[in-house]
């Protein structure tokens, strides 16, 4: 018979999917990719994405998912009783161990970003109802990173409702929550995609990010385009073996790891294509933009737009990241009440305040740290880099080698019980070959200029 989590589990199918398609998709996608993409090339960098994500990223969520399914519990514990199952040493927890602090460390700047987003939210309120229009974006954006009280405040909001779904539970705080929120995403993003197509610029926006340009490939691309990818897919870090945890006997893994992955891949391409018409419309360099990309030239399109049209797009990027957050948080909850004879709220009280501490880092990044600088990176930048671009690549590689070459293969089988015999071998060739050997050529490109230097070369 099947066993339940003790935190609850997913109701059905499409629950299991806006839950995982809503951690998947948030700020990575609609913030992130389309400066990444801007910062990074264009072209390229999306065509070595595009390549993460098939042979790394979809194996991998399917690792995931089967991993928490079956252990049922929080992911230091189901690797752990996976690793017994398999006769194989405690050094397969580290994943889990290594993805708590990941979580902690990303959520921290997460929310921090989203508490811009539900600031610009509240600007555009107060514009509605006569407040003044922004109309110096660039002013507005470089006055609230400069505002440490103001990000803090913020910063706390996101928090507040981040712990609030998860102190609730799988089914009456996660589950309820993406139900709603998820088709009002969408349905945003399409509309911004019909303004982004009158302005002309589609054609212009889609060739600066389908045609490649190969001579901007450096290693350091790879290593952003295979951060980027783990990032946005919630991979590395355990999320979704948790999520995994919650998930029906019956229902199968290859097929909603395949939806998951292309809504994902879908909804950064989409957000691309809505927002690079707008920058190009106003005559801002698409290349080169910055974390502030979609904060500096979006208001300029909302001047004209209407401040309604600023309003949904950034309470829709804040619910983006709030189904996203609630991912983050949920592991080391689950952890916690699993370890501990602390209960769910209490536990995820917990978590939430001491993330909320880390972030205070991010949040003096931008103004009283600003000329702290290791690796001439601000610290937010630099926290960001640590646990995207490092750590979840590195948890990835070794969640995919412990599920090719060290779970025993009754378990993976059984897991994907429905994947034809060929479909199956293909997955298990791809985790334990395709996948670790692409993360680490991804690793050694990045790491190989850093070693010549440094043999004096
Ligand atoms: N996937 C989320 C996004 O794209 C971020 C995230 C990363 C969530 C890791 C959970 C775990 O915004």
């Amino acid at each position: 018979m099947d066993k339940s989590s003790i935190h609850g589990m997913w109701s059905s199918r499409l629950a299991f999917i806006l839950a995982a398609t809503g951690s998947a998709v948030g700020l990575g996608n609609i913030w992130r990719f389309p400066y990444m993409a801007s910062d990074n090339g264009g072209g390229a960098f999306v065509l070595i994405y595009l390549s993460c994500i098939l042979f790394a990223g979809l194996p991998i969520l399917m690792a995931e998912i089967l991993l928490g399914r079956n252990g049922r519990t929080s992911p230091v514990n189901a690797l752990t009783q996976a690793a017994e199952q398999s006769g194989r040493s405690r050094f397969w927890t580290l994943p889990g161990w290594m993805g708590m602090v990941a979580g902690v460390l990303i959520l921290s700047f997460y929310s921090v970003v989203a508490g811009w987003t539900l600031y610009y939210a509240w600007l555009y309120v107060l514009q509605l109802f006569g407040g003044a229009p922004i109309a110096d974006p660039g002013a507005t954006f470089g006055a609230l990173l400069g505002d440490a009280g103001l990000l803090t405040f913020w910063h706390a909001i996101f928090m507040i409702m981040t712990v609030v779904v998860v102190a609730f539970g799988v089914e009456k705080g996660l589950e309820r929550a993406v139900k709603f929120l998820m088709p009002a995403l969408l349905a945003m993003l399409l509309v911004l995609l019909g303004y982004g197509a009158t302005t002309g610029n589609l054609g212009q926006a889609a060739s600066f990010l389908f045609v490649p340009d190969f001579s901007a490939i450096s290693g350091e691309v790879y290593l952003r385009a295979m951060g980027q990818a783990f990032f946005s897919l919630s991979l590395g870090m355990c999320a979704m073996m948790t999520y995994g945890a919650y998930l029906p006997k019956g229902i199968s893994v290859g097929r909603v790891g395949l939806i998951v992955a292309l809504s994902d891949t879908g909804v950064a391409l989409l957000a691309g294509m809505a927002i690079f018409p707008i920058v190009i419309q106003f005559a801002i360099e698409p290349s080169g933009g910055g974390p502030g990309m979609i904060f500096t030239a979006l208001p300029l399109a909302f001047d004209q737009m209407g401040a309604i049209f600023g309003l949904v797009f950034f309470a829709l990027l804040a619910v983006a990241a709030w189904t996203s957050s609630i991912s983050l948080l949920e592991p080391t909850t689950a952890f916690l009440v699993e370890r501990t004879r602390l209960s769910r709220k209490t536990a995820a009280i917990g978590m939430a305040a001491l993330t909320w501490v880390v972030g205070l880092v991010s949040v003096l990044s931008f103004n009283h740290w600003s000329h702290i600088r290791p690796f001439g990176l601000d610290l937010m930048t630099l926290i960001e880099r640590i646990a995207n671009d490092l750590m979840l690549p590195l948890g990835g590689l070794l969640i995919a080698i412990f599920a090719g070459w060290r779970l025993s293969g009754r378990i993976s089988r059984e897991e994907l019980a429905d994947l034809p015999d060929w479909l199956y071998r293909t997955w298990l060739w791809v985790v334990r070959v395709v996948a670790p050997v692409a993360v680490t050529f991804v690793f050694w490109q990045a790491l190989r200029p850093i070693v010549r230097q440094l043999m004096g070369g």
